[in-house]
């Protein structure tokens, strides 16, 4: 990695993409910190970032209003040369089957995991990369399952699966383009007090641990020959539905 690059880890002020931003600036990428509603989050993680000596761009943008997007790059432009990583990691995770989704759910669900994404690949492709650029974008491992009880996540995560593919075409030979589908690594926001039994994780037991995420990430920005693949972290969950999706 040059000492120059730059990041942007979509909603990485919390959770997966904070833990993720704050491993990519111990390697010493330069960040755009992209948050939605987290800015007191964002903020003191841009404090924690920058201490080690990188450069931190805040970056607020609502993923579910892509028509406001062309609109936010032009606030990147000239603070950010190029961009080398892209990780598409925001996301929402609402219940409703098929039938009980509403439009604003659908829509929302499909703008946050495929119409922005697919908008960010094309315009870090306008943007240009100092180096051969890498985009990784987070999926699910549980996609592998017919699970009905948050149709819309699943559908638009499964739509993020096949641009991975498409793009990962695309983008070649400049970039190249791969995805990682987690199991289970942190409850849900919304998941009641408790959690699972251990056999009811995964085949494993255990849930994925961060660095075992972030282990993947660092094995697809060092592998030079990977492009248009996904790797499940997720403990088998991708082999056998595991119990607890199917209790909420
Ligand atoms: N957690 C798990 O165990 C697990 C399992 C399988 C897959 N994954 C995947 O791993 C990734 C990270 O998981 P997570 O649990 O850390 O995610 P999360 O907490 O549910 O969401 C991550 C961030 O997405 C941002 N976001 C939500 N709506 C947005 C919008 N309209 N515009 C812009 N940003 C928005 C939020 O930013 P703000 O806070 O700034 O609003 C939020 O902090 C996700 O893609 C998820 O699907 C996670």
């Amino acid at each position: 990695m040059a000492a120059s690059s730059w990041a942007l880890v979509t909603g990485g002020a919390q959770r997966i993409g904070a833990f993720i931003n704050r491993r990519l600036a111990r390697a010493g990428y330069n960040i755009v910190l992209h948050y939605h509603r987290s800015e007191t989050a964002a903020l003191a993680l841009k404090k924690e970032l920058e201490q080690h000596q990188v450069e931190v761009v805040m970056w607020q943008a609502n993923l579910a209003e892509p028509q406001a997007l062309p609109r936010g790059f032009q606030t990147l432009h000239g603070r950010v040369p190029h961009l080398d990583l892209l990780i598409n990691n925001a996301s929402i995770f609402e219940q409703g089957t098929l039938f009980g989704s509403s439009l604003a759910q659908i829509r929302a669900h499909m703008d946050v995991h495929l119409t922005s994404p697919w908008l960010l690949i094309q315009e870090m492709m306008k943007l240009g990369t100092g180096q051969p650029g890498q985009i990784i974008n987070i999926l699910d491992a549980n996609l592998a399952h017919r699970y009905t009880g948050k149709s819309a996540y699943f559908i638009a995560k499964k739509a993020l699966e096949t641009l991975t593919e498409l793009a990962a075409i695309e983008c070649a030979p400049k970039i190249r383009v791969n995805g990682i589908a987690p199991g289970f690594v942190l409850e849900a926001i919304d998941a009641v007090a408790g959690g699972p039994e251990p056999e009811d994780i995964n085949l494993l037991q255990r849930k994925v641990p961060l660095d075992d995420l972030y282990s993947a990430i660092e094995f697809l920005l060092a592998n030079h020959s990977i492009t248009g693949q996904t790797i499940a972290i997720d403990g088998g969950s991708h082999l056998k539905c595991p119990p607890y999706m199917l209790k909420n």
